[in-house]
């Protein structure tokens, strides 16, 4: 029997290198993306080691078109993929207006075009072989719309949308997808954005999670049942409170809880 194979993008920190951890854990060989070299080579040698498997890694920052089509060179050279971990991404530190409109571009590129060119490389693999999994990193982001941070809501929107039109055209295939939704996880996310914060404080404590629990419920929700994964039961009841509530009273209450004068403390997720 083969052994199982998956991609992990963005598994450098964070989210991305919970699940490299997780599937090498339960044997799975990996191809493991990001743009700090010196870190992906210590986890596959890590990995490798522990859980003797085998790790390749890519060296790419998506937004390198050299680069980008190398992995995606690399991807088409994968005999099978079981599953894809579509997960490397970043918010941007500054509002719409505020910040320049190219690099808003770039974290488009990254969260939209660069993740969906990976399912157009992947899915044909998959449909091949009639079964593969495929994990689209979103994010509650999807359903709150927030102010200034425009171009990340509405990206994790769109890979929402584009799960689930994936999900519809595989219905009756052995392919499932899912849309992980996670709210405030514990990674690098918001201090690459320059937000720190106090993870003893009660409100943390309800809101954040660990990045190891997200991915443990994200593959255990792997389902043709439950394409919007949305880890955490204060997540949960967020989600289903803003499919209650009238859409302009929800628009009022998120303007509300904009700064005046955009400040770090105000984050995405
Ligand atoms: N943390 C949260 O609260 C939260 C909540 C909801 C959703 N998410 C989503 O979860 C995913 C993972 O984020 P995280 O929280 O784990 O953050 P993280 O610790 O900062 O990890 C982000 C990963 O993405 C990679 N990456 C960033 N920019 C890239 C680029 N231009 N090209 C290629 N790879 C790039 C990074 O690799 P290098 O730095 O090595 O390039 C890193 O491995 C993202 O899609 C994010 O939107 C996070």
């Amino acid at each position: 029997m083969k052994t199982k194979f998956a991609i992990v993008t963005g598994g450098t920190s964070g989210l991305g290198k919970a699940y490299a951890k997780y599937l090498a854990k339960c044997g799975w060989n990996l191809l493991i993306t990001g743009r700090r070299e010196k870190i992906l080579f210590q986890l596959k040698s890590d990995l490798e080691q522990k859980y003797h498997i085998e790790v390749q890694i890519c060296i790419a920052d998506f937004n390198n078109e050299i680069q980008f089509n190398d992995l995606l060179e690399t991807i088409k050279n994968c005999s099978h993929v079981d599953l894809l971990v579509n997960n490397a991404g970043y918010g941007s530190r500054e509002g719409f207006f505020e910040e320049d409109y190219e690099n808003q571009v770039n974290m488009l590129n990254v969260l939209v075009s660069a993740a969906t060119k990976i399912v157009h490389e992947v899915v044909p693999k998959m449909l091949k072989a009639n079964k593969g999994s495929i994990i689209n990193v979103a994010s509650m982001s999807a359903f709150i719309p927030a102010p200034l941070n425009y171009f990340y809501c509405s990206s994790k929107a769109f890979m929402v949308s584009f799960t689930e039109c994936l999900h519809i055209d595989f219905l009756h295939s052995n392919i499932m997808v899912q849309a992980l939704c996670p709210g405030f996880i514990h990674t690098e996310f918001h201090s690459k954005m320059g937000v720190e914060n106090d993870k003893k404080g009660f409100k943390e404590k309800l809101l954040w999670m660990n990045p190891e629990a997200v991915v443990a419920y994200s593959i255990k929700s792997l389902s043709k049942s439950n394409v919007i994964c949305i880890p955490g039961f204060v997540n949960k009841m967020v989600y289903n409170l803003m499919k209650m509530i009238p859409r302009t009273l929800s628009y009022r209450i998120l303007n509300r809880q904009m700064p005046e004068h955009h400040h770090p403390e105000y984050c995405v997720v």
